[in-house]
């Protein structure tokens, strides 16, 4: 399973790029809307940062006006994915974007039977919202796990991307639900190599070290 990050600011990713982990990114309206920046420059800005795809997401609502804009954001640079909305004219939309060879992200998917008709749109990735899922009183990953068992028996290049990920359990449970990829706001991400009693191991192994005069250099 990938790692991408979920945050359109250049410190958030910057920060996690230096782990060495993160495969791609993610950036939605609100989170482009958050980094203060023109939307063009900054996708260029994320993209020519990142060494994986970058998806960024059409404003418009009609299929027409989202090819037309998924065309200019594919144009920024080789590694943009175009994030479109789970809606007819976004199915539509996906469909002229792949025949034209551009990469989408059918995005606002809140159930199996949407990722279906995601996948028969041929869509590079399809994005099961986890915590939003949660939040309305579903189960995001019971979702995530149909998606998967649906697409194993339709054998589709649609690949999983989990998102609206709000815990490091979400991040676990996608990948043994068998998710493609998950995309991680910067807190979560971090989060994920952390753990109280490695920092409490290293206190005591430090502290030892330390009492006994230790060194290796
Ligand atoms: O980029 C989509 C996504 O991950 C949204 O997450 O936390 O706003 O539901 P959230």
């Amino acid at each position: 399973m990938k790692l991408f990050l979920d945050t359109a600011l250049i410190e958030d990713v910057d920060a996690a790029l230096a782990t060495g982990l993160v495969e791609g990114l993610t950036t939605n309206p609100s989170l482009m809307a958050k980094s203060g920046q023109p939307m063009m420059a900054q996708v260029a800005a994320l993209a020519a940062r990142v060494p994986g795809p970058v998806s960024a997401e059409v404003g418009a609502l009609n299929t027409e006006g989202m090819i037309a804009e998924g065309k200019a954001l594919a144009a920024i640079a080789r590694n943009v994915v175009v994030k479109l909305p789970l809606t007819e004219a976004g199915l539509q939309a996906c469909q002229a974007l792949r025949y034209a060879d551009i990469k989408t992200n059918v995005t606002l998917c809140f159930s199996a039977a949407q990722a279906l008709c995601a996948a028969k749109a041929r869509a590079t990735y399809v994005s099961p919202f986890l915590g939003r899922v949660d939040d309305n009183g579903g189960d995001g990953l019971q979702m995530l796990r149909e998606i998967r068992t649906i697409f194993d028996r339709m054998d589709t290049s649609t690949q999983i991307l989990a998102a609206s990920v709000r815990t490091v359990d979400h991040v676990v449970g996608a990948a043994v639900a068998g998710a493609d990829c998950v995309t991680l706001p910067p807190n979560i991400f971090h989060a994920l190599y952390q753990h109280p009693l490695t920092d409490k191991g290293l206190a005591a192994f430090t502290a030892d070290w330390e009492k006994a005069g230790l060194s290796i250099l």
